[in-house]
């Protein structure tokens, strides 16, 4: 069930059949005035990832929710901040008896390396003292099968995985988890997660590589520092890495 603190602070939670992008009813909102509320579509016709990609969002089959969100933080403050929802969304997913998830830096949530579940943050308005966030977010929940092309990586979906839950009871779960990890952000910064995210990175220990653009950087993977950023251990030394244009993979 929803927790009095979620029900107080939202002033909106709408629910649509079908929608181009619950992140679009989001960006709307704010523009109306709307200072927290939640959308959720049973469909998405143009669900987004990032840099442009599409988000494969078939009826009824998944969770597609998008949070509006004013915080007030400059843009500087925000770096951490899909990593603090990644963690929120792998705690809930544990309460629901999934345990086996993990987080991909920045913005991921595998299980066994295959992609449970996407959240893409997107930021307006004056970002010196206020940010208006869209925080979008789709786990994948009784997905099978995707006709071929739709997604062009691994993917899993809790049902797949052989965790059963109504997207109901999860929507609840993770609006918890999530406002109180947005609460704590606001109050703290990206520092009081950093510690949690070693416990829950796919990556801890690995050799990898982050890809921007043309150019492909190799190294272990360590974690990240006190603002979110990755840590990177190559030949040449250790390399923080910021930003949501960079792409992390397995070697
Ligand atoms: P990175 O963020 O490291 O570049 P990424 O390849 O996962 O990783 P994103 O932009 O985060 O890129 O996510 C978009 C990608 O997610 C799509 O290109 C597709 O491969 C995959 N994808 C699309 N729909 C789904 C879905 N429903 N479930 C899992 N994965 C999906
Ligand atoms: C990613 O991994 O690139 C992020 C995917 C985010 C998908 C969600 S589904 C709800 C919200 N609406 C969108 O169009 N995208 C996000």
């Amino acid at each position: 069930a929803l927790l009095p603190q979620v029900s107080l602070r939202l002033e909106a939670l709408q629910k649509h059949l079908n929608t181009a992008s619950t992140n679009l009813l989001a960006a709307q909102a704010l523009r109306e005035g709307v200072h927290h509320g939640v959308y959720v579509a049973e469909q998405q016709t143009e669900g987004r990832g990032r840099r442009g990609r599409r988000w494969f969002s078939p009826f009824a089959a998944n969770l597609y929710m998008s949070l509006a969100w004013r915080m007030p933080l400059g843009l500087a403050s925000l770096e951490g901040l899909s990593l603090a929802v990644a963690l929120a969304l792998r705690n809930a997913l544990i309460e629901l008896g999934c345990d086996a998830v993990k987080v991909k830096w920045p913005n991921d949530l595998l299980i066994e390396q295959a992609k449970l579940a996407g959240i893409l943050i997107e930021v307006s308005g004056d970002t010196t003292t206020e940010a208006q966030l869209v925080i979008g977010i789709g786990i994948n929940v009784t997905m099978m099968q995707a006709p071929d092309g739709a997604i062009d990586q691994a993917w899993t979906s809790l049902q797949r995985s052989g965790v059963q839950v109504s997207r109901t009871h999860l929507l609840a779960c993770v609006l918890n988890h999530l406002i109180l990890a947005l609460e704590k952000f606001e109050r703290e910064g990206f520092v009081a997660f950093q510690s949690d995210w070693q416990n829950a990175d796919a990556f801890y220990g690995q050799r990898s590589c982050v890809i921007s653009g043309e150019q492909v950087v190799e190294g272990i993977c360590l974690g990240v520092n006190e603002m979110g950023a990755l840590q990177l251990e190559t030949e040449q030394g250790r390399l923080s890495l910021h930003g949501g244009e960079l792409s992390l993979r397995a070697l």
